[in-house]
């Protein structure tokens, strides 16, 4: 058997294939088209539409080495001989050309004749209901019966996904010696343990699996193979794991170069560092960053892993560049892409390991303490308020500590956690309230610490190792302060950004070793003196001791998201509306922002839109933010926005958004727009001559709000049954439909209550004055009076009394009919007033009333009555 190298098999495989008429493609990027996959998993998915039938392929026969990422088993990684995240595929292709019969022949003659391994070592496995496979392997191929298993869908069918291409497969195996096994008799191909490797899996694609699990057929047979390189390389250059072939011992020397530790001592460590700088190094060539969700958190999580276990073979500083470097090197030939990005790949990951220390080594020396701590009392979990404080006080991800904790085979309370939260909330709500309350009316903050300095160290970093130069209660300073105390305080270094140019001030911790602050407010006096405000939490803190300051991630995080899209939102202004637009005044916060502009008019829905999304595009266009200093002539030059009348240090900060904008500015911010996630403009009003302003949400919040919206939206579409692009539409014709039926309510009211009143009225006594009516259910005085003026016809002489209930009190009216001269309606009520309450008046013969007491109503009616009667009898016959 020869020694080939990896190299060697790469080319080896392409040359016997493109012999057999197969075009060489090279390997597409590890970000796959279809929007279904995080990566490209295996050789086939680039060609997934072609099996599909979607897409025509330009040649019946592809062969490629396919660059893989797969995190499903990222646990596993380092403790086996054979798991990766990132590998090589070596795979054969036939799109509706040759099928089962061709497969099987060229993988054996590659195998046994290229490659030269042993015959007697290999076998194969097709699946239990595939006798064509079965009779290929004996009779054309000529395989012993015994040399060919039978297995099940577990092992012999092979699917791309729940749902997609997928059909039986057989899959070559390798026996690295009995020793290696079990030793169980009953083992052979598809054993969990380590003898038979399966090193090819040939796949004939034939069904498209649905949804529902029902299996397709495709629009044609096709093949698919798969051969891992790492492994066929362990074969060929006989070594016990894949890390151990050219393909990753070059690294691992490396690594012990920089450690000084060999490999025999930390073997998982090696294995998964230097497995995972190749992952970390491909997937920034092919245009990964580092991020908190998708493609990007695979990144992260891998470098963060990798810089983990770096520090147990002691590499404390920032390593994983040099490897990642020394990856390129290796593979650059091979994938040109790494190359070309070389300093992009060590620039991103230095900055991600520089982050992670920056912002959670103090996190990670705290859990490692604590798990020494559990260690030494022999226990196997951690409180879950130690875990809360890792998470809130720390900055500490908790995805990231549950993945430490996980693999050092530790746990810790997960209810006793949301106990704390729950408390941090109450707190933090309290705090809110409290926030100035012992602390008003004190001195100035310049004459408190005058002569006292500091020096802000938060633009690129979250937390600080800081010495406390003084305290206050806001009086005086004062030596130190215990649990419960509302303290003032100056650092000599602090992270923490002092509220400046519309941002808000950042919160969090400072921890001694004796007590802990909680910080709830920095102001900024003066460019060269930070003030925070707090409350001591725990214990006490002295003047002179050294402590960490650490700055909430979270609400930085959102000041900075709203920060940058402030910047973004002011140019895009200035492009739609004209460079006219001044700002005016900015608030940032780290759930909304608020920007005032001079403007003349209110801005049209088109407009507003246009903004939106101007800010939404370059927030995709994932432009860098990078800052840098000047003297104010050579900024103004160069056209730098700066703001009239605020006061600029020298030499002044700029920041620069990709080539879209550019302004002085001393805020923080994001490293690259693409992490304001989204924009949206909740509302643009007036807030004085000229002056518009713009509240808006980004980032999280933004996401939230639109969640929120469409929640309503749907509620909205589910009670009306339609769909969303006809919901305006019916919504009118049902307010429509709606004004129609009240009318018609309406006049059907009015003519019952008329039908029965004039009944009532037909059947008045001879003679009397008064007809009255209480209605009990609340008429308005409108309707009332439609009634009355019709009744007024049905009656030759008196008044008609029509009145309302609402609670105890009535309202209503009196018309009069045929009355005599000198009857005055308006006065008798102002009259009766006096003697029953409420009040009224009107003319000589229409009058209204309210207030009247319910309770009275019949002495009020006996009172008119009597009235009519006197003003009758005055009028005479
Ligand atoms: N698609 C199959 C696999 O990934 C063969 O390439 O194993």
């Amino acid at each position: 058997m020869t020694v080939y190298s990896s190299r060697d098999i790469r080319n080896l495989f392409l040359a016997f294939f493109r012999n057999r008429g197969h075009e060489v493609l090279p390997s597409a990027s590890l970000i796959p088209q279809d929007p279904t996959l995080l990566l490209t998993i295996a050789g086939m998915v680039p060609f997934k539409p072609i099996f599909l039938g979607q897409v025509k392929p330009s040649f019946r026969r592809v062969c490629t080495v396919q660059k893989c990422v797969r995190v499903s088993d990222l646990e596993k990684v380092g403790y086996t001989p054979r798991h990766h995240t990132f590998f090589e595929m070596l795979g054969n292709f036939s799109f509706g050309d040759y099928f089962k019969k061709e497969a099987c022949q060229w993988a054996w003659e590659f195998l046994t004749e290229e490659l030269c391994l042993p015959v007697e070592r290999l076998s194969v496995s097709v699946h239990e209901k595939d006798e064509e496979a079965f009779r290929i392997w004996r009779d054309i191929v000529g395989l012993p019966e015994e040399k060919i298993v039978f297995l099940g869908d577990e092992d012999n069918f092979w699917a791309s996904g729940p749902v997609g291409p997928c059909g039986y497969c057989s899959e070559i195996y390798y026996d690295t010696g009995k020793e290696r096994g079990c030793g169980k008799e009953t083992c052979r191909p598809g054993c969990d343990c380590d003898r038979f490797l399966e090193v090819w899996n040939l796949v004939f694609m034939e069904f498209d699996r649905q949804s529902d699990g029902t299996l397709r057929e495709l629009p044609s047979k096709n093949i698919d193979t798969g051969m891992g390189l790492e492994r066929i390389s362990a074969v060929v250059q006989k070594v016990e794991s894949n890390f151990e072939t050219d393909l990753f011992l070059p690294l691992i020397r490396s690594l012990e170069g920089l450690s000084g530790v060999p490999y025999e001592k930390e073997k998982p460590v090696f294995r998964l560092v230097a497995d995972h700088s190749r992952a970390v190094a491909f997937l920034i060539a092919d245009g990964v960053y580092p991020a908190n969700e998708g493609r990007g958190y695979v990144l992260r999580r891998l470098i963060r892993r990798a810089h983990r276990f770096g520090k147990r073979i002691g590499l404390v500083k920032p390593f994983l560049h040099e490897l990642a470097f020394r990856v390129v090197e290796l593979m650059g030939d091979v994938y040109p892409e790494l190359r070309r990005n070389e300093t992009t790949i060590a620039q991103v990951v230095f900055q991600e390991e520089k982050r992670f220390e920056d912002t959670l080594a103090l996190g990670f020396a705290r859990l490692e303490e604590l798990l020494e701590e559990a260690r030494a009392k022999n226990a196997r979990t951690i409180s879950g308020r130690e875990i809360f404080k890792l998470y809130d006080t720390y900055g500490l991800p908790l995805d990231f500590t549950q993945e430490v904790l996980r693999e050092e085979g530790f746990s810790f309370s997960q209810e006793e956690f949301e106990e704390e939260m729950e408390r941090q909330r109450t707190r933090a709500r309290k705090a809110q309230e409290e926030r100035f309350s012992g602390l008003k009316g004190q001195k100035r903050e310049e004459e408190l610490f005058s002569g006292f300095r500091s020096t802000f160290v938060g633009y690129d970093r979250l937390s600080a190792e800081s010495v406390l130069l003084a305290l206050s209660d806001g009086n005086e300073l004062i030596p130190e302060a215990s649990q419960g105390a509302e303290v003032l305080f100056v650092l000599d270094v602090t992270p923490f950004y002092a509220e400046k140019g519309g941002q808000e001030w950042d919160t969090g911790w400072f921890v001694t070793p004796s007590g802990t602050v909680e910080v709830l407010q920095v102001s900024g006096p003066s460019a060269a003196l930070s003030v925070h405000r707090g409350i001591v939490r725990e214990g006490r803190v002295k003047v002179g001791e050294r402590g960490k300051a650490l700055v909430n991630e979270k609400r930085r995080r959102g000041l900075e998201t709203h920060h940058t899209v402030t910047h973004l939102l002011h140019r895009a202004l200035r492009e739609v509306l004209g460079e006219q637009v001044k700002q005016a005044g900015s608030f940032v916060g780290e759930e909304s922002l608020r920007f005032d502009f001079t403007h003349f008019a209110p801005l049209s829905d088109e407009e507003l839109e246009a903004v939106e999304r101007r800010v939404n595009e370059k927030i995709a266009e994932d432009l860098p933010v990078y800052v840098s200093f000047s003297s104010l002539e050579e900024a103004q030059k160069r056209g730098v926005v700066a703001l009239f009348g605020e006061k600029y240090e020298f030499p002044v900060r700029i920041v620069r958004v990709g080539d879209y904008t550019a302004e002085l500015c001393g805020g923080t911010h994001l490293r690259r727009t693409s992490e304001a996630l989204a924009f949206v403009i909740l509302s643009e009003s007036s807030i004085g001559a000229g002056i518009r302003r713009i509240e808006a949400v980004a980032g999280w919040r933004a996401l939230e709000m639109l969640r929120a919206s469409r929640k309503v939206l749907q509620g909205v579409r589910g009670l009306l049954n339609v769909e969303e692009a006809h919901l305006l539409r019916t919504l009118e014709e049902l307010l429509e439909e709606n004004r129609n039926l009240r009318k018609f309510l309406a006049r059907e009211r009015k003519e019952r209550i008329l039908r029965e009143l004039q009944e009532r009225l037909e059947k008045m006594p001879q003679g009397s004055l008064l007809f009255a009516h209480l209605f009990e259910d609340g008429l308005d005085l409108e309707l009332l009076r439609e009634v009355a003026d019709v009744l007024r016809g049905a009656l030759s002489r008196g008044a008609i009394a029509l009145g309302t209930a609402e609670g105890e009190k009535v309202k209503g009216i009196i018309a009069g009919v045929g009355l005599g001269g000198g009857t005055n309606l308006g006065a008798f009520l102002r009259e009766v007033s006096r003697t029953i309450g409420g009040g009224g008046g009107g003319k000589p013969h229409f009058a209204q009333f309210g207030g009247i007491p319910r309770s009275r109503w019949g002495e009020f009616l006996k009172y008119l009555e009597e009235f009519l009667k006197a003003h009758e009898a005055g009028h005479g016959p």
